[in-house]
């Protein structure tokens, strides 16, 4: 808990000069933007959890009938809600909450979105196991993760360093095939599993999971 409490303090902190950084590798992000919207049906309801500033939620919403995106930092929730508002966008919720302790029924959601989080939440199987929750039996579970032992091992030591100074947030370390495991063990089957990284390496890994229709 005290983790969580942090993470979400060094998210509020960071919030206004993350909302400004441009995306690295845009065309990556354009793949897996359009990859998701063909996952996506128009009747459907989706919950984003560790939606930062909305940016994907906000691209996402036109497709579907109800989106409701969630993030841990309040400050990140405020920035979304005013893109949100200068967007005209009326079928998206912001909300302030964990994502391994969502507010709202289970068995609602058509898909649960997790970008660029799994590596950051200190308690992944609650997460998991929430989105599995979460979700009608048949939806989907898109998640697109760093799996940082995929980097430079320094980033073992350098990351620690600079999370003591206030630099960085808890990480964990994995690899794909790590965290593919853990989706499966959290009861879905992994229908996909993709890099859409336009560089010559892309340590994210973008996957496709189902929870079973009979449960
Ligand atoms: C790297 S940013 C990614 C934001 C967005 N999904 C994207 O792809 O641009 C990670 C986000 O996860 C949020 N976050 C971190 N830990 C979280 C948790 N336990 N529950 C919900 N959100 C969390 C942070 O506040 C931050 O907005």
């Amino acid at each position: 808990m005290i983790d969580a409490l942090d993470d979400a303090r060094f998210w509020n902190r960071v919030a206004r000069k993350y909302a400004t950084d441009t995306i690295k590798d845009m065309a990556g992000y354009d793949r897996t933007i359009a990859r998701t919207r063909q996952l996506l049906r128009p009747s459907d309801t989706v919950m984003e959890v560790g939606c930062g500033t909305g940016t994907t939620a906000l691209k996402l919403a036109p497709g579907v009938s109800r989106l409701i995106a969630s993030d841990i930092s309040s400050e990140m929730i405020a920035i979304a809600r005013e893109k949100a508002e200068g967007q005209s966008c009326r079928n998206v919720a912001f909300r302030n909450g964990s994502a391994s302790h969502p507010d709202g029924p289970g068995g609602v959601h058509d898909a649960v979105l997790a970008f660029n989080l799994l590596h950051l939440v200190p308690d992944r199987s609650a997460t998991l196991a929430e989105a599995y929750r979460l979700l009608k039996p048949g939806g989907l579970f898109i998640s697109k993760t760093p799996c940082l032992s995929e980097m430079n091992p320094l980033i073992r030591v350098a990351l620690p360093v600079m999370r003591l100074l206030g630099k960085a947030p808890t990480v964990s370390f994995f690899a794909a095939a790590g965290i593919e495991a853990e989706i499966a063990r959290a009861g879905f089957t992994v229908e996909a599993r993709e890099r859409h990284g336009t560089g010559s390496k892309d340590i994210r890994i973008f996957i496709v999971a189902r929870k079973p229709e009979a449960v």
